[in-house]
């Protein structure tokens, strides 16, 4: 029987993996100088978690999560996001009595139930944050431009920013309201999902997948326009503050999220590259979210960012390094005293942490001259019964063809130090 790998799902090969760890890297380095510390959470949690934070009026929820009964008869759900656990985590942990803001990183993995297409995967990464218990504009503006620093870091461009504001639940209730009585008298015309939408979430009826598009969709009346006067106080303090970082913003009324748990700003950074799936990372507020998880009402915000819809965007622009050549020197022994000698220096610069390689594979002097060559590997040095004799080694650059001469006793700082 021949295996291959889940629909959904990919391997990330040796010849990609290095672009991840640039991405990952950089995304720590980012966070960390904005004062945020990473987080790892468990990849499975109780099925309820998910269904009372990311909503059960969601898709993610109703229809995308990989929901199992464990051996002890539990219910548990492969995390669709990674908001809910980190959530989960701060109350557990105690979190909640530190100093605010409380910020926390994290670089997970996650899993939907979702048709396959570039871009949308059915295991997939998201490099996510989460901000604790800062309720100003401030830390809107703070989170929003560390997506904008990381990708001028990044060497990326054009990557559009939409925001938006969808109120609290004091002007979200007279919204829903207006919004019901817009769709009542046309609800026969709607989809099923949106039927059951208009009765539990009629927000969610904005940004439908199926009636998306519709006319009567595209000019439903608009929850940007019906905010309190704290909604739009906190909106234009955000738009304020993103003005004066110099980061250029469009204001998108359609933008209402998947997930239920979000409150006041949400935002996306939209990019036209990646195939059809051009959202490269979400986010926004969750000032109830805390609270209705039964800890102490503290306002929380956050984003995620699509790992492969990152990287693929870096792809399009060009914007990757080239693969790193850990390998940096091969050490080619032509005889069998020589090939004693050249395990141990092997060893010795592994020590001291110089990547080399050495034949294992009792190739002949030609091949391993040859599969040297073919690894890019950019030092070579060949110890044979003359170099023994003398004890000089020529070290040679595979770049411009340079040969230093070095004693084989200091090859090793040599290589420390020089390659
Ligand atoms: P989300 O919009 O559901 O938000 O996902 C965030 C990002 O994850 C998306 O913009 C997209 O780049 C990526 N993504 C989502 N689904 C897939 C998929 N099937 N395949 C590949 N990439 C995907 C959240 O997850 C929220 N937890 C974000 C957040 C954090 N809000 C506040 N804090």
């Amino acid at each position: 029987m021949k295996y291959s790998a889940q629909k959904g799902t990919r391997d990330i090969l040796p010849q990609e993996i290095y672009r991840w760890h640039k991405a990952e890297q950089m995304f720590a380095q980012v966070c960390h100088s904005y004062g945020y510390e990473e987080i790892r959470i468990p990849t499975f949690e109780q099925t309820d978690l998910f269904q009372r934070s990311v909503g059960d009026t969601s898709d993610v929820v109703t229809k995308e999560m990989y929901t199992f009964e464990d051996k002890g008869g539990r219910s548990v759900t492969l995390r669709p996001e990674g908001t809910a656990g980190v959530v989960r985590s701060f109350i557990e942990n105690g979190m909640t009595s530190l100093a605010t803001p409380v910020r926390l990183f994290y670089n997970i993995t996650a899993f939907r139930y979702e048709k396959m297409q570039k871009g949308r995967y059915r295991e997939f990464h998201q490099f996510g944050l989460e901000a604790f218990g800062a309720e100003g504009p401030g830390i809107d503006a703070e989170i929003i431009s560390i997506v904008d620093v990381y990708f001028k870091r990044m060497g990326l461009k054009n990557i559009k920013l939409c925001i938006n504001s969808i109120g609290c639940p004091v002007c979200r209730a007279e919204y829903n309201k207006i919004l019901k009585d817009y769709f009542r008298p046309h609800i026969s015309e709607l989809c099923e999902d949106c039927q059951e939408r208009f009765e539990k979430n009629p927000l969610r009826m904005i940004d439908c997948k199926i009636d998306g598009e519709k006319e009567l969709v595209r000019n439903a009346p608009r929850l940007i326009d019906y905010l309190c006067d704290d909604c739009r106080a906190h909106f234009e303090g955000l738009k304020s503050q993103l003005e004066s970082l110099g980061i250029e913003y469009s204001i998108d009324p359609n933008i209402v999220r998947g997930l239920d748990y979000y409150t006041r700003t949400v935002f996306e950074f939209v990019s036209e590259n990646v195939g059809t799936q051009g959202t490269i990372c979400g986010g926004g507020r969750y000032d109830g979210l805390v609270g209705s998880m039964e800890g102490p009402q503290t306002p929380g915000i956050g984003f995620a960012m699509g790992a492969e819809r990152f990287l693929l965007e870096a792809e399009a622009q060009n914007v990757l390094p080239d693969k790193p050549r850990y390998v940096r020197i091969y050490l080619c022994a032509q005889s069998p005293e020589a090939k004693t000698r050249v395990g141990r220096l092997c060893y010795e610069l592994r020590l001291r942490g110089v990547g080399c390689e050495q034949d294992l594979a009792d190739r002949s002097f030609r091949a391993q001259l040859k599969y040297a060559g073919k690894q890019n590997i950019p030092y070579l040095a060949v110890i044979g019964d003359d170099e023994l004799a003398t004890g000089e080694v020529k070290i040679k650059s595979m770049e411009d063809g340079t040969e230093t001469a070095v004693k084989i006793e200091n090859l090793v700082d040599f290589c420390a130090e020089n390659i």
